[in-house]
């Protein structure tokens, strides 16, 4: 039987300014459930980090960042370091978002790195992975989301791993109102699941939250987060109001 507390995380994306994220994560402290049935993570862009936090104590939303540099400190302008986002009361982050690795040339390795700087200093990652339109066109979906998510991972403990999310995000299904059916969506994660049962232990593998990420909405949140190897949501366009939000939250427990 799987343990796994399923994950609603709202990927805020270059949106809201500190009023409107104060306005936004006071409603969703106020109506998340108990971290025992849903864990509730909101990624503000980095200019609303702290207010988010600050407005979030206390209540069990939790708050990544959407992005990391790995570096601990030094002359990287325009960077933050996991210890500067652990400093400003942050627990998750993600990294490899295809919006990074499309738009910011963000590599493979690059990605790796940020997952073992994050770990080191005790944030929780939230690994990005998915396949374009055409690669899953040319029937290489499997491949792609495996060699993503192996070079992420490569050289973690398992003990490491056990603190790892991954979220499977099909590039083309993100923000263009076109999702994964539930069970093209569950192949890829029971895919992943399978790839990570292989490399760190079935027992590490079963513990591991898989969240999908593409287009989420309320409408069609239950019918996704029902396949057995979907363990929660990443959500974009849904996650900025708490209207379209909080329905997703509740179709996952
Ligand atoms: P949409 O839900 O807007 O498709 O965005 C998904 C996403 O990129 C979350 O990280």
């Amino acid at each position: 039987m799987t343990t796994r507390v399923p994950m609603v995380a709202g990927n805020w994306k270059l949106n809201h300014t500190l009023a409107d994220a104060k306005q936004l994560v006071s409603t969703l402290a106020a109506e998340a459930p108990d971290r025992s049935q849903c864990e509730v993570v909101v990624a503000p862009p980095a200019t609303a980090l702290k207010t988010v936090v600050d407005t979030a104590l206390g209540s069990a939303v939790a708050v990544a960042a959407q992005n990391v540099y790995h570096e601990k400190s030094g002359a990287f302008t325009g960077e933050n370091s996991p210890a500067l986002i652990r400093d400003v009361g942050c627990s998750h982050c993600i990294v490899g978002h295809s919006e990074r690795r499309q738009l910011f040339s963000e590599t493979d390795a690059a990605v790796h790195q940020k997952v073992v700087s994050l770990l080191e200093h005790q944030l929780i990652p939230i690994v990005c992975v998915g396949e374009t339109l055409a690669q899953r066109d040319e029937g290489t979906t499997v491949s792609v989301v495996l060699g993503q998510t192996e070079a992420a991972l490569k050289g973690l403990s398992d003990d490491q791993l056990a603190d790892v999310v991954i979220a499977y995000e099909p590039v083309w299904a993100i923000g263009t109102g076109r999702t994964a059916s539930p069970q093209d969506a569950q192949d890829v994660h029971a895919a992943i699941r399978g790839f990570l049962s292989k490399d760190f232990g079935a027992s590490v593998a079963e513990s591991t939250r898989i969240l999908y990420g593409g287009s989420v909405k309320p409408n069609n949140a239950k019918e996704l987060l029902a396949e057995p190897d979907i363990d929660g949501a990443l959500v974009g366009g849904a996650s900025l109001k708490s209207e379209s939000f909080l329905p997703i939250v509740q179709a996952a427990f």
